[in-house]
């Protein structure tokens, strides 16, 4: 039985017996936007409401005189993985533009969690030609449970480069960027202008020197986010967010002549960290650009 089918199953018997009402989801919503702070890395500020949580990695990247200080951690692990990252980053931007006036008191906490990421990925996007795609060995790490505020596992920074691609992480930053450029448009005018701006840089970066960081990272990436379905998805997501963003011709013309070249093997239907497609087909099909067929 496949998950879907085992949560529809549980679902049903939940319904027969009664217990799906009494779930709040409002406050599942809350604290699933809480729970980012909770993965907060760097020097947390006053503000912070999960107080168990203390200032960590405050010296991230200094090894090679670059400032990575910041950003979220993955699961139960302290490294910084940039890819799934910027990928829920993407994710809140775009929950904020359809759904941020009925997130209530959330919405303030919601553009908070989102500009800690973005905070990060300007941080890891601050030397042309390099993308840094993750912090932390994370055999090092994964070999060692310890709270982040005591951590003394390596915390090894890993670019990709012009000769070293990662199109996959890089174009996802560049979406979550834009994205969240959309979402910084009325509230501040220069951080959103400074987000689309790298946003642009990063999506040239990922599509001009094109390959997988699966390759360039080798087992430093993967097994842990190994890009399975390629980075022509990315590609297309990051150029149809660069798109919503812009409006630029560029943008539309990239997705028209790519949007094509998507794995077909992989469902159409299919949407997360990796496979981006279901979220490309919503996308695209409310910009309004014509003769694309799925
Ligand atoms: C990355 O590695 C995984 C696991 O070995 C493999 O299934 C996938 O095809 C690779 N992706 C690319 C883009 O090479």
């Amino acid at each position: 039985m496949s998950l879907i089918q085992r949560l529809s199953v549980l679902g049903m018997a939940a319904m027969a017996m009664g217990l799906v009402a009494s779930h709040d989801y409002g406050e599942a919503l809350t604290k699933s936007i809480l729970f980012y702070e909770g993965q907060r890395s760097g020097k947390l500020p006053p503000t912070q409401r999960i107080t168990w949580r203390k200032d960590s990695a405050l010296r991230d990247g200094f090894e090679i005189g670059v400032d990575l200080v910041g950003g979220y951690y993955d699961a139960g692990d302290n490294v910084k993985f940039t890819f799934p990252m910027a990928f829920s980053i993407t994710m809140l931007a775009w929950s904020v533009l359809e759904f941020g006036q009925s997130l209530g008191t959330d919405l303030q906490h919601s553009l908070k969690a989102i500009q800690w990421g973005t905070d990060y990925l300007l941080k890891a996007t601050s030397i042309p030609g390099f993308v840094f795609a993750q912090v932390g060995d994370p055999y090092g790490d994964h070999n060692c449970w310890e709270r982040p505020e005591d951590m003394d596992t390596p915390r090894t920074p890993y670019a990709v480069s012009k000769e070293f691609p990662g199109s996959e992480v890089s174009a996802e930053i560049a979406a979550a960027l834009a994205a969240s450029s959309m979402v910084f448009r009325p509230i501040n005018r220069g951080y959103s202008a400074r987000l689309l701006k790298r946003a642009r840089m990063v999506f040239e970066f990922a599509d001009k020197y094109r390959g997988s960081y699966n390759d360039s990272l080798g087992p430093w990436a993967c097994p842990f986010y190994c890009d399975y379905s390629g980075y022509q998805d990315e590609l297309v997501w990051g150029a149809a967010w660069l798109l919503r963003a812009t409006k630029a011709p560029y943008y539309r013309n990239y997705v028209l002549a790519n949007i094509q070249n998507l794995d077909k093997s992989s469902s159409f239907a299919e949407f997360g960290w990796d496979t981006k497609h279901a979220g490309i087909n919503v996308l695209v099909s409310r910009a309004s650009i014509c003769s694309i067929k799925f």
